[in-house]
């Protein structure tokens, strides 16, 4: 489940042009599951309506401190967030929080808070850069407020420096990934391998596979959820995809490449999930320069090294990691392929698939998974989004590490 789900988070919003990306992160904040309370500045006010957050999040915009309830709402608001984060946060806003100030509610409620604070500082010009606002931010690093960006680019005015508030979806990976920490894989490493190889024929072509390397960046996703470090391995297939907030990434072509980084990192890790469609075979030789039709070649393939294979070999004189998952994609014989690769790969668990069902295996939202285990148990999984799935095996995971 992602920590977000459940959470109150306390959304404040200050006087900025960047509050209209407020209202897209309100609108994802909600769509995680999170409980979002938004406070608005006056300044805010100004920028944009309170009936688009109240639209967005279900729930009533909090705008005023002089208001009857207002002392109840600072109070609750604060104390009782999972966590508060103010985005975008301008100058005035960032230098009242590091005087401690509480003069309209958003600062009152913060100043209230008792669970994580963040702060992603929106401002034009060379606000961000001047002593005093640099000097702000340092007072609120040393107070343990996480700051979050900002990015530097274009700005309101077209000036272009640091300034620009995150992107919403990276400011809620940030939250995701602290809201984490503390989880059942505190304090453990995980590496994943996600995505194809490709395996070079000539300076223009190779051979791959059709792995879009969805299911291992959910598994990536799945493992960071739980509070573990994560190490993830991504072959060339995947290397559009968005690295999940927090995850230490290696892009790598080959499956030689892909084999070096794996090695090194299962050095140190708690656990091993190789999700990666490492190409099995290469062409032997690689051409310098680009194949002619004139002169159409015979292919002559070689098999790669099997990372898994090396893994099972090294384990065996360091002991780690403790646990390695594999996967199997087949399409046909997949219960006795996989019984097969479960023994021969020496693996913790195994997940299989049947890569010619319609809705699991390549490309799809969705995967059908059975899990094979050492002791000759068959767990077949119902139909699940990939990050479902991947929820299921790093619950399976924690257990194995916890020696269950
Ligand atoms: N794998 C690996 N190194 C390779 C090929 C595969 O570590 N060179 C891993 C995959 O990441 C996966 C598991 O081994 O976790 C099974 O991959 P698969 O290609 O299905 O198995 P193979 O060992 O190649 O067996 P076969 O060719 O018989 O299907």
């Amino acid at each position: 489940m992602n920590p977000l789900q459940g959470k109150r988070i306390v959304l404040g919003v200050s006087g900025s042009v960047a509050a209209y990306k407020a209202a897209d992160l309100a609108s994802k904040l909600t769509q995680a599951g999170a409980q979002v309370e938004v406070v608005l500045s006056e300044g805010a006010e100004h920028f944009i309506a309170p009936l688009t957050f109240s639209a967005l999040t279900g729930r009533r915009v909090h705008t005023s401190l002089w208001t009857d309830e207002a002392h109840v709402l600072h109070v609750g608001l604060g104390e009782g967030a999972d966590a508060v984060v103010i985005a975008p946060c301008s100058a005035n806003t960032l230098a009242k929080l590091a005087v401690g100030l509480a003069d309209n509610l958003l600062t009152l409620t913060a100043l209230a808070a008792r669970g994580p604070v963040f702060v992603a500082p929106a401002m034009d010009g060379g606000m961000f850069e001047h002593p005093a606002t640099q000097a702000n931010l340092q007072i609120l690093r040393q107070r343990g407020v996480r700051v979050l960006g900002p990015a530097r680019g274009r700005m309101a005015s077209g000036l272009v420096g640091w300034g620009r508030m995150l992107e919403p979806a990276e400011i809620l990976g940030q939250l995701r990934l602290a809201l984490a920490q503390g989880g059942p894989l505190s304090g453990r490493h995980v590496v994943v391998s996600a995505g194809g190889t490709q395996e070079p024929l000539d300076p223009v072509r190779y051979l791959t596979n059709r792995s879009s390397g969805k299911q291992g960046f959910a598994l990536a996703q799945a493992a960071l959820d739980l509070g573990a470090r994560v190490s993830l391995v991504v072959g060339a297939t995947a290397a559009a995809l968005p690295t999940p907030t927090g995850a230490e990434r290696t892009d790598v072509v080959t499956a030689a490449q892909m084999a070096e980084v794996v090695l090194q990192l299962a050095q140190t890790a708690d656990a091993l999930i190789m999700a990666a469609a490492v190409a099995d075979f290469r062409p032997r030789q690689v051409q310098a320069q680009k194949i002619k039709k004139e002169r159409l070649p015979q292919l002559e393939l070689e098999p790669t090294p099997d990372i898994l294979l090396a893994v099972a070999e090294a384990r065996q004189r360091t002991g780690r990691p403790r646990v390695v998952v594999g996967f199997a994609a087949e399409s046909e014989n997949l219960l006795a392929n996989a019984q097969d690769k479960l023994k021969r790969k020496r693996l913790s668990l195994l997940v299989a698939n049947d890569i010619t069902a319609p809705d699991a295996g390549f490309a799809v939202e969705t995967n059908r998974v059975t899990l094979l285990w050492p002791d000759g148990r068959v767990e077949p999984l119902p139909l699940m989004t990939k990050s479902e799935v991947a929820e299921a095996v790093l619950a399976r995971v924690v257990g194995l590490l916890e020696g269950g």
